[in-house]
């Protein structure tokens, strides 16, 4: 008798536990889905549009101009990025070059977790929190070849010239030392809740 009561009992625990897991999860991971898709499409725009500026700048004056370049220009056309789409949009580092990029406590936690999946070989994966009513993505920015020259090491893919601009514009700046295929940083989107 006592044996069946228990056995009742776990059986109703075990499908109470069982479906609430399910109703939340199912709803709130395909809402997730719906701001990470978002989120994924603003970044890459913007990612796209600062790219194709800094290749022109870099094909027209080199790492130097380009530099200038970035630094007039990196912050406004991400900002009219996310006028289009009504969002707001930034780059964090944990190793920032211009102070206002530096990621913040649970931005860094995010990076921590990031590079640890780059060093067991995974591909890095994308995160969603609800932050303060809103829904924030970040994605992970990993470098190439390209950005060494002017995130790499001084003096071998950095040239002097290039440092010495570097060291004009931004003081404390961080972002040196870079080798391809490492985490630089985050797209953060910052969405409106809209379901
Ligand atoms: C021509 C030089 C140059 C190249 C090439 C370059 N960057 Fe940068 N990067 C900069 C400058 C300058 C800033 C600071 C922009 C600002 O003032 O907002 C910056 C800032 C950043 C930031 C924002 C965080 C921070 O440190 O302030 C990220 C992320 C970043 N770069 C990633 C990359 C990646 C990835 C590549 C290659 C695909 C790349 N960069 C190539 C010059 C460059």
């Amino acid at each position: 008798m006592r044996k069946i009561n228990i056995g009742l009992v776990g059986i109703v625990l075990v499908a109470m536990v069982g479906l609430n897991c399910v109703n939340t999860k199912v709803s709130s991971n395909s809402d997730e889905q719906y701001y990470l898709d978002l989120g994924k499409n603003i970044s890459s725009t913007t990612q796209a549009v600062l790219g194709k500026n800094l290749m022109n700048a870099m094909a027209k004056g080199g790492p130097e101009y380009a530099l200038e370049f970035c630094n007039s220009k990196a912050y406004p056309l991400t900002d009219s990025m996310a006028l289009v789409h009504k969002t707001s949009i930034k780059r964090v580092s944990d190793k920032a070059r211009n102070p206002l990029n530096q990621a913040n406590r649970l931005e860094k936690s995010i990076i921590v977790s990031v590079k640890e999946q780059l060093k067991n070989g995974e591909s890095p994966k994308s995160e969603i929190r609800e932050v303060k009513g809103k829904m924030v993505a970040y994605y992970p920015i990993v470098t190439n070849a390209m950005c060494l020259q002017c995130h790499g090491k001084v003096n071998q893919t950095v040239q002097q010239k290039t440092f010495d601009k570097i060291n004009d514009y931004y003081p404390k700046d961080q972002a040196l030392g870079y080798d391809v295929n490492q985490l630089r940083g985050l797209w953060v989107v910052e969405m409106q809740k809209t379901k």
